[in-house]
């Protein structure tokens, strides 16, 4: 862990709000956490009310000097700006402020680079970088061809250099490109041999700082850093989950949701989520001791549906009860299938209800059963077999009887089709009465 007092940058914050932007002040403290998340140390808040934003510094002329002032004396290092600024505004506001000028895209950029663990992030992360720094590049290009005018004798080193830039970087993106799906590959066969294990997956995600990594090291009892940064997690990082009724499942933390991710960066923290697209079981963390609670829900919850995961069963765990005042309790839906949890990862309390939740549901998503075949159903008993599903065995001259331990997810696509054996196996998934 660094000391982030020590090594932080001093950081001054530019604010700009416009209408339909929400409350400035929450908006503003989420901002604050992003730099702190970065490793900065606030020493400054400039806001800034913003109609239309001004070409050359995105907030007006004297707005800028009234921060090029706050810049010098508070003695920042860097300008932090919580909007996405042309290359061309940034320049300009650096030339002003005398300091580095960093827009909301490369700051979370920058935490991304910083927290990514798994080579699927860091690549992703690196070619979200590399694009950014590419646009920049070129339009900063345009921008010195267009100010220098033709002024012979002035361009050729410059030139020169840029366009060795340009191609360097162009063949990093493509080497990065050719890593990635490499990577990719790996990472959907090691999916499909933890689908032959046929142990139920659970994924935790929430709103940043909800308290997934909290709650994630209680559950697996782990090492996975938490602390109060945003974005402290940023690939799956996946650990066993014992001590369930169901028996074992398999825990992945996630990184944070956050309102208004930069069109740039929403691949990379998209590949953060593929891991949430294979769970059982959803674990929706939410700050119970925030009052915007709702809204950072629905900021999650249509996150889900554009990643197509918003079908998936969901448990809710109400965290942070113990800033609540509120007690532990386990709510349940019309149907009495567990629904909101309500506990407090810090402390504990609530998180024996929550296990048995957990080991409630999951037995649910499970299908244990003894199964007779035929000897003539060999391509069923094949399939069964790769999906592991089949625990135990025995044949005779009657055919297979298979002991049958797997989630339903991996039964229910074999028990498709019209023929004797999906029938047979159809009849295995439906409830008991
Ligand atoms: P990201 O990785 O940024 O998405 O955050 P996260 O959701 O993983 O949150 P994390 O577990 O890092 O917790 C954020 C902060 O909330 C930390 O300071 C935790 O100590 C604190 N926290 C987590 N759970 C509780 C709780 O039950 N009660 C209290 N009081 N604080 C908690």
């Amino acid at each position: 862990m660094f000391d982030r007092q020590k090594q932080g940058e001093r950081a001054l914050l530019l604010a700009p709000h416009g209408r339909g932007d929400g409350d400035p002040v929450r908006r503003t403290a989420e901002f604050a956490e992003l730099a702190k998340s970065a490793g900065a140390e606030v020493v400054g808040v400039v806001t800034a009310p913003v109609k239309t934003p001004d070409p050359r510094y995105y907030v007006g002329s004297g707005k800028a000097d009234e921060v090029a002032q706050a810049a010098r004396a508070a003695s920042a290092d860097v300008v932090l700006v919580d909007r996405l600024l042309s290359p061309v505004q940034e320049r300009n506001l650096e030339q002003l402020v005398k300091v580095r000028v960093v827009d909301r895209a490369s700051l979370i950029l920058d935490i991304f680079a910083q927290r990514a663990r798994s080579a699927e992030g860091k690549l992703e992360v690196e070619l979200a970088q590399l694009r950014h720094l590419a646009t920049r590049l070129v339009r900063g290009w345009t921008h010195l061809d267009a100010q220098r005018g033709g002024a012979i004798g002035n361009r050729g080193p410059g030139e020169t250099q840029l366009e060795t830039d340009r191609r360097l970087l162009g063949e990093r993106v493509k080497m990065l490109g050719k890593r990635l799906q490499k990577v990719q590959t790996q990472r959907r066969q090691q999916r499909r041999s933890r689908l032959r294990n046929s142990v139920p997956r659970v994924a935790l995600i929430g709103y940043t700082n909800a308290g997934k990594s909290t709650l994630f090291n209680v559950l697996t009892s782990g090492g996975v850093l938490a602390a109060d940064l945003l974005f402290a997690t940023l690939d799956p990082t996946v650990r066993k989950l014992d001590g369930l009724s169901c028996g074992p499942a398999v825990l992945a933390d996630t990184v944070g949701f956050i309102r208004e991710l930069p069109h740039d960066l929403v691949a990379a923290f998209r590949a953060t989520l593929a891991e949430v697209r294979d769970a059982d079981l959803l674990l929706h963390v939410i700050d119970a001791s925030d009052e915007d609670s709702g809204e950072l829900q629905r900021v999650v919850e249509q996150v889900l549906v554009e990643i197509g995961a918003d079908e998936l069963p969901q448990l809710r765990v109400m965290n942070k009860i113990d800033l609540a005042q509120a007690g532990p309790r386990l709510d349940r839906d019309i149907a009495g299938r567990p629904q909101r949890v309500w506990l407090s990862a810090a402390t504990g309390n609530g998180l024996d209800l929550l296990r048995d939740a957990l080991g409630e549901l999951l037995a649910g998503e499970r299908c244990r059963a003894i199964l007779q075949l035929p000897l003539s159903a060999g391509r069923l008993h094949a399939q069964l077999c790769a999906s592991g599903a089949i625990v135990g065995e025995s044949v005779d001259e009657q055919g297979w009887r298979l002991q049958i331990d797997a989630p339903r997810s991996l039964i229910e696509p074999l028990a498709g089709g019209d023929c004797a054996e999906a029938r047979l196996l159809r009849s295995l998934l439906a409830p008991a009465s």
